[in-house]
This record gives C-alpha cells, sequence and structure tokens, in this order.
C-alpha cells in the first residue's frame, strides 16, 4: 500500500479534534453529570447504600452512581427478568439492578465475600427487593461449570453482569455465552481499567492495575474478535462493555 493510502487510514481510525465526540474532559464536568443527573435522581436507598459504602475501607471498588443510574435504565430498556451478577461488594450494582427489575424478577448474585454484602443488606431489605436476589458465597467459576453441565440454565439469562476478579473474565465469558439467551446482554465492567489499557509500558500503575491491565486487554481483543456477539464499550464508570449475544 501506498504511504499515503496508509496515512490516510490511519488517519481515518483516530478521533479528530473537530467532531470529537467523548466530551468528558474535566472532573468538573463529571460532577456536573453527577449533580444535575443523577444525585437528583437516585433513589433513596441507593443514596443510603452508596453512604454506606463510602465509609468502608473498600470503597473504590463500588460501582459508581451514574454506572448505577446506567445499569437501572438498560435493565428496564431490555425487560430483564432473569440476571446474574458476578462481584457485590457492598451491593450497589445489585440494588440498581432489584429496583430495575419486575418483583417476580431474579438475580443470582455470586461473591466470595459474605460480610460486605451483609452491610448492604438491610438497606436492600429496606427497599422491599431482596426477595429477588439469590446470593451465593464462594468463588463464581466452579457455580457457572455446574451450571453449564446442568443444561436446563442454557439460554436463561437477560443479563449479566461481570464485575470481579478481572483475570477470570475470558474463562467466566466462555461459560457465560451459554448461559444467557440469545439477544440477552452480558456487561463487562472495568475494561478501561483506570486508562491503563494506554498507559505506555513504563507508566508508573498501582500494583494491582499493573497486574490485571493485561487481562483487561485481552479481554477487549477477544470480545471485539468474538463472532457470537455483538459489542459496545461505553465510557461510563470505569468502562463496560456491552455483549449482546447473536446466535
Ligand atoms: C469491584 S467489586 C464489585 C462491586 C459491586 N459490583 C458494586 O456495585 O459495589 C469486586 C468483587 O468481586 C469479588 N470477587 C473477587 N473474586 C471473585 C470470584 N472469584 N468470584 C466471585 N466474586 C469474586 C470481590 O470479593 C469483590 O467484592
Amino acid at each position: 500500500m501506498a504511504q499515503t493510502a496508509v496515512a490516510t487510514e490511519n488517519q481515518a481510525g483516530r478521533h479528530q479534534e473537530v467532531g470529537h465526540k467523548s466530551l468528558l474532559q474535566s472532573d468538573d464536568l463529571y460532577q456536573y453529570i453527577l449533580e444535575t443527573s443523577v444525585y437528583p435522581r437516585e433513589p433513596e436507598p441507593m443514596k443510603e447504600l452508596r453512604e454506606i459504602t463510602a465509609n468502608h475501607p473498600w470503597n473504590i471498588m463500588t460501582t459508581s452512581a451514574d454506572e448505577g443510574q446506567f445499569l437501572n435504565m438498560l435493565l428496564k430498556l431490555i425487560n430483564a427478568k432473569n440476571t446474574m451478577e458476578i462481584g457485590v461488594y457492598t451491593g450497589y450494582s445489585l440494588l440498581a439492578t432489584a429496583l430495575a427489575l419486575p418483583d417476580d424478577g431474579k438475580i443470582l448474585a455470586m461473591d466470595i465475600n459474605k460480610e460486605n454484602y451483609e452491610l448492604g443488606l438491610p438497606v436492600i431489605e429496606k427497599a422491599g427487593v431482596a426477595h429477588k436476589i439469590e446470593f451465593k458465597e464462594g468463588p463464581a467459576l466452579p457455580v457457572l461449570d455446574q451450571m453449564v453441565a446442568d443444561g436446563k440454565y442454557h439460554g436463561s439469562y437477560d443479563f449479566i453482569f461481570v464485575d470481579a476478579d478481572k483475570d477470570n473474565y475470558l474463562n467466566y465469558h466462555k461459560r457465560l455465552i451459554d448461559l444467557v439467551k440469545v439477544g440477552g446482554v452480558i456487561g463487562y465492567d472495568n475494561t478501561l481499567w483506570n486508562g491503563s489499557v494506554v498507559a505506555p509500558p513504563d507508566a508508573p500503575l498501582r500494583k494491582y492495575v499493573r497486574y490485571y491491565r493485561d487481562f483487561v486487554l485481552e479481554l477487549n481483543k477477544a470480545l471485539a474478535a468474538d463472532p457470537r456477539i455483538e459489542i459496545c464499550q461505553l465510557p461510563v464508570g470505569d468502562g463496560i462493555t456491552l455483549c449482546r449475544r447473536l446466535s
């Protein structure tokens, strides 16, 4: 290929100053979104749970309020009824999900740590949505293996949210693609991983960010190449990639 053709092709793939569509240029703009559109509409129980979580030492793990609002809206848009969540922590995304589902909706929620879930549980109970949740304590992968082996769960989930151990996302994907229904959605959280996906090799990254970075990069490539799904990566929270099962 001639050099000018290569240059034009590269140029076409890069975002441009004019028509640059990512508007989130500052923390102030993010704060504006929170204060204008998210906090005023945040259901009272989610606010209460967000405040409890803010006092917990691992609060960096929580789903952000704007992402909670996004999940809640998405679940309503797709009329989700049967859902799964891998990675619960104190339950902010779980509560956003539980509030969006119909009264007979279901969430299979899994986490290796039950103590943190129990911090949020009283708020979930007070909100009147705890009956939708089945919480399983322990690693998610063996549970998924059992569900795949027991054919009755195939194609049964409308929505699955994955927000746990990043080094297992591809292992989860191999199983979840069987469990989500055709037309259903899997959401993988943290696919921009603190922005580290574009960090130079010598960038000063926190240890855990550096450790999981390669797994996130590998996941993003694998999802983009997977013909069984269509995908959409959104810069909400730490990046969420929605995968809609095609076949
Ligand atoms: C980022 S937090 C989840 C945040 C949560 N979605 C929220 O809205 O607050 C990740 C969670 O994954 C859990 N986790 C880590 N490894 C896991 C595994 N193998 N199976 C299930 N959960 C796991 C951790 O205990 C932690 O609570």
